[in-house]
């Protein structure tokens, strides 16, 4: 089912100060589909998703769930969070110790008063599904993180719900499970075929697993677009910044090409990507650094920097490196099995189609 929202306000009243929680949200989510709410701690990711649930009463506004407004101030229309048919994974474990697997999974059918045979029967097929088949006596707490998380998944799925809500379910596990879960997760979702709203401030795992991703800063989606779009071709200054590592330099138009846009900056001239702005627009250049060549590349549309190695720090599967263009830091990354020293002069290459002009 899809979800639609609309001029959705939520504001919050601590030590005589008012929060804006949620700052006008216009949204909508497509049917069937991953979506998912990305931002920095206290955007208002939980309190929409909380909205959405019905578990918090927005200000002002309105919320439909495929057919059905659940949530509008003007028409006065309420309806309750058991009758929004909404399963809820939270970012700690919800499941309840004092529980075995069987009964944390089948309690939201016996609330539902469901005959045991047919919970039974239900709560098989689930735990089948999240591959827990034979867990049911295990007592909840002798389960490792993973699984304990699959039976909190598992209960959220076994009233067979149209959405799927998530609110940063992996944050507890470590970074392999994590990663592991992460994969699983996406295989179900994609199996289920419903449609999910996932919270997280976790940017790989936005990347990783949406259909849709939609950036929100300080109470408002600020951008919307698939993981490709956000990283590659985002429109704002704290959309680029926030999906990964970026070089960000003030720049400024000097003039339009037909496929390319050259703009003034600390760095010299940059041929970009061709992009049009209102004229009165901020604008700043961003350079991922897995875009940055550190050699000389010949060619019309190759821009090149000059610079010094001031940095090079081992992480791994490469060096992150600092180079010093023109007085600015450029941070770019070199093989493990580089020449360069810090110290070395080298030369930069960056692809006009890599030099991405976003709105500050
Ligand atoms: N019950 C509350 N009373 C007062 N302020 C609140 C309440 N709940 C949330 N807030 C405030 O509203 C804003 C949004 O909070 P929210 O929990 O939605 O953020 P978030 O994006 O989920 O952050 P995080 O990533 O840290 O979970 C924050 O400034 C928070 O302090
Ligand atoms: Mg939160």
């Amino acid at each position: 089912m899809e979800i639609k929202i609309r001029g959705l306000r939520k504001r919050f009243y601590s030590e005589g100060k008012v929060i804006n929680a949620l700052d006008g949200v216009d949204l909508d989510i497509e049917a069937n589909k991953i979506f998912t709410l990305l931002g920095p701690s206290g955007c208002g990711k939980t309190t929409l998703l909380r909205c959405i649930v019905g578990l918090e009463t927005p200000d002002e506004g309105e919320i439909q769930i495929g057919d059905t407004i659940v949530w509008s101030k003007e028409k006065g229309i309420y309806v309750p969070t058991e009758k929004r048919q909404l399963g809820m994974v939270f970012q700690t474990y919800a499941i309840w110790p004092h529980m075995n697997v069987f009964n944390n999974v089948a309690y939201p059918l016996q609330n539902m008063k469901l005959p045991k045979a047919e919970i039974a029967k239900r709560v098989a097929k689930t735990l089948k599904f999240v591959q827990l088949e034979g867990y049911e006596g295990r007592p909840s707490t002798r389960l490792s993180g993973g699984q304990q998380q699959r039976v909190a998944l598992a209960r959220a799925l076994v009233a067979e719900p149209k959405v799927i809500l998530f609110d940063e379910p992996l944050s507890n596990l470590d970074a392999k499970l994590r990663e592991e879960t992460r994969k699983e997760l996406k295989t179900f979702l994609g199996e289920l075929g419903i449609t999910a709203v996932y919270v997280t401030h976790d940017r790989v795992e936005a990347l990783a697993l949406s259909d849709m991703i939609g950036v929100m800063n300080r109470g408002n989606i600020v951008e919307l677009g698939t993981p490709k779009k956000i990283y590659f071709d985002a429109d704002h200054q704290f959309v680029a910044d926030f999906i990964g590592r970026a070089n960000l330099v003030p720049a400024a138009i000097v003039a339009q090409q037909e496929a390319s846009t050259i703009v003034q900056t600390a760095l010299g001239q940059i041929k970009c990507h061709r992009r049009t702005f209102a004229a009165d627009d901020e604008l700043v250049l961003c350079l991922r650094p897995e875009f940055i060549e550190v050699e000389k590349i010949e060619g019309s549309d190759v821009n090149h920097l000059e610079g010094v190695i001031r940095q090079m720090i081992f992480v791994g599967e490469v060096y992150e490196t600092e180079v010093d263009v023109a007085g600015q830091r450029i941070m770019v990354k070199l093989d493990p099995t580089t020449p360069y020293n810090e110290g070395d002069r080298v030369t930069l290459s960056v692809k006009a189609e890599h030099c991405l002009l976003v709105s500050k």
